[in-house]
């Protein structure tokens, strides 16, 4: 079969051959439809992640969809990059049938590959470790990336009163306002904490109750300070930067909660209900975001571009 290789961590993979994968005890083969290059890909693959290096080579992809030989459509994890197997970027996938998700008839494969784990992040980092209530006025940083387009569309359908955004790109901008931010606050590389926060404020126009942080750094600190006492800000990557200029009197004056998510520690069941409502909702068309469609052949130059998701059809 056709499959993306990595040969070497650090450099792109590369278009090959590779024997079609024969499932395991509890795998099924999926056939791949559609399936998406992610952040955690990029870091994996570059062999200086938390996973250590994969051995090489290796087909990535940590996520996919596809259809099973009963013809059903589903979505499936993988370990690829963080533990020894193959991921989703091939025409074939073996997978964990437990681990897999039944899809909504008709929906948008492609749509569904581009979502995915960032949006089960997005869905479970505001109302799972977030604790998202309805009327609550919500700040997505970063709300031009996928995570971020999904959180600013997430938050409203569980009942956010209120959500602004900030982002640093045009596009990322504009982006978010078409996810329905009411205000979108541009992110400027000149940034200094007291500055983007009177932004953040001004456009805020009171105290907010929940921040969705994908990017840490200057962004997540000022974003603090637009919080009500009590409020929380969820962090889940360092987009901006992996150190944060927090000052302890913000923290303590507002009782503040900053916590921390990851998508690692769910249960398959977490993972499952999520997926399940993130698909529900695109099938319904409540819920989308933008990313380009690029061959197999063409994953090597596609692996680097952060311009938007890119979703790979083998
Ligand atoms: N914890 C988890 O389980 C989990 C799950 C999914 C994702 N993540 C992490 O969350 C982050 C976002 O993921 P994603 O899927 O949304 O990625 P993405 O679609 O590639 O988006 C990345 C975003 O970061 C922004 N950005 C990058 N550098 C920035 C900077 N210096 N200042 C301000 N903004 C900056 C980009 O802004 P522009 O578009 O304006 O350039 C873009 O909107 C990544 O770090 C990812 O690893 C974590």
């Amino acid at each position: 079969m056709r499959a993306a290789l990595v040969r070497t961590c650090g450099a792109p993979p590369v278009p090959g051959e590779r024997a079609v994968p024969v499932p395991a005890g509890g795998e099924i083969l999926v056939r791949v439809t559609a399936a998406s290059i992610t952040p955690l890909d990029v870091l994996c693959a570059g062999g200086t992640s938390y996973f250590g290096t994969p051995a090489t080579p290796y087909v990535p992809g940590v996520q996919g969809v596809g259809v099973r030989d009963d013809g059903t459509a589903v979505w499936f994890p993988t370990g690829a990059g963080m533990r020894p197997g193959d991921g989703s970027l091939a025409e074939y996938a073996a997978v964990r049938a437990a681990e897999t998700v039944e899809l909504p008839d008709g929906v948008d494969h492609r749509l569904i590959a581009a979502l995915g784990l960032s949006a089960v992040a997005a869905q479970l980092a505001l109302t799972w470790r977030g604790e998202l209530r309805a009327g609550e006025r919500v700040l997505v940083l970063g709300a031009g990336g996928v995570v971020g387009q999904a959180g600013v569309q997430l938050a409203r359908l569980a009942g956010a009163s209120t959500v602004i955004a900030a982002a640093r790109s045009d596009a990322g901008r504009q982006r978010a306002e078409r996810a329905g931010a009411a205000v979108v606050v541009p992110l400027e590389e000149s940034d200094d904490v007291a500055g983007l926060t009177a932004r953040l404020r001004a456009a805020a126009d009171g105290p907010l109750d929940l921040v969705l942080d994908p990017l840490f750094g200057i962004p997540a600190a000022a974003a603090l300070r637009t919080l009500r006492p009590g409020g929380r800000l969820v962090n889940l990557g360092s987009a901006a930067a992996e150190t944060a200029p927090l000052d302890s009197a913000t923290l303590r004056a507002g009782s503040l909660r900053i916590l921390g998510y990851t998508n690692n520690e769910l249960t398959p069941a977490q993972r499952s209900e999520a997926l399940t409502l993130v698909a529900a909702h695109a099938a319904a068309g409540r819920l989308t975001v933008d990313y380009d469609t690029v061959r197999l052949n063409d994953i090597s130059t596609a692996w680097h571009r952060t311009d938007q998701r890119i979703v790979v059809v083998p």
